[in-house]
């Protein structure tokens, strides 16, 4: 089965626009689970504009699904994971003021960097993944960098299925086969929406995880967010 973690960070940009606590993020990630998610991702960022620090402390006693913590591994971000102690752990390269993440590790060149800081999380019994490329060479480092999973960056293939959803599919099929002969999971994210997922999941029916959170929550202004919800876990259905 592959599952459904949602993106709470949208849900709280809206909180942060107007202070206060509304939308309240740990009723909606509860909400998220009870209409079928089978988890909660968030991306704690330095300045707080997403989801705060506090939030992931809130979130954590209070979840029964799988708890995806994201982000770069700043000193801060690494005390965090390690006291929070989330199912998973994604490893993200982006810079401090970054709208969004918009690429994968260099695995080679961060290497040590990396090997060392997993090292740390899978010691503390948290698993493991990387934000990745679709480059065989990056896979093969993380993996002896001892990841135990990697997440595919899939903003290249939304925006390649627009005109030929096999073409842009095809890298992210071969990847993904590199990884699973090297004994990684694999997770999925970025640009993932009702539109293109099922085509990638149909693809790739081997996917541990789609993390989605954009296109989730914008659909959920129209659909509500139990159908929302439940329209794309019937896309890894499919
Ligand atoms: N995966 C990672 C590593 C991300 O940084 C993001 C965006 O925060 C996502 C998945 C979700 O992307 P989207 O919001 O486009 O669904």
């Amino acid at each position: 089965m592959t599952k459904l973690s949602v993106n709470i960070n949208k849900v709280a940009t809206l909180r942060n626009a107007r202070g206060g606590n509304v939308p309240d993020v740990v009723k909606v990630a509860l909400d998220c689970e009870k209409f079928g998610a089978d988890g909660i991702t968030v991306h704690p960022r330095p300045d707080g504009r997403h989801i705060r620090f506090d939030d992931v402390y809130a979130l954590k006693p209070v979840l029964r699904t799988e708890f995806n913590i994201e982000g770069y591994p700043s000193p801060e971000f690494i005390d965090l994971v390690l006291k929070v102690k989330p199912h998973q752990v994604t490893l993200v390269p982006d810079a401090p003021d970054q709208i969004t993440s918009n690429s994968g590790w260099d695995t080679k060149t961060h290497f040590s960097f990396l090997s060392e800081i997993l090292d740390d999380f899978s010691s503390a019994g948290i698993r493991t993944s990387i934000f990745i490329s679709t480059d065989a060479e990056l896979v093969e480092y993380a993996a002896k960098a001892g990841t135990d999973r990697i997440e595919l960056y899939t903003e290249p293939y939304a925006t390649g299925f627009v005109k030929n959803p096999e073409k842009a599919v095809t890298p992210f099929i071969e990847t993904a086969k590199i990884a699973r002969s090297l004994g990684l999971g694999v997770n999925a994210g970025h640009d993932l929406s009702l539109e293109n997922l099922n085509y990638f999941y149909k693809n790739i029916p081997w996917l541990d995880e789609v993390s989605i959170g954009h296109a989730l929550i914008a659909d959920a202004l129209y659909m509500g967010l139990e159908t929302t919800i439940k329209n794309y876990k019937k896309c890894l259905s499919e």
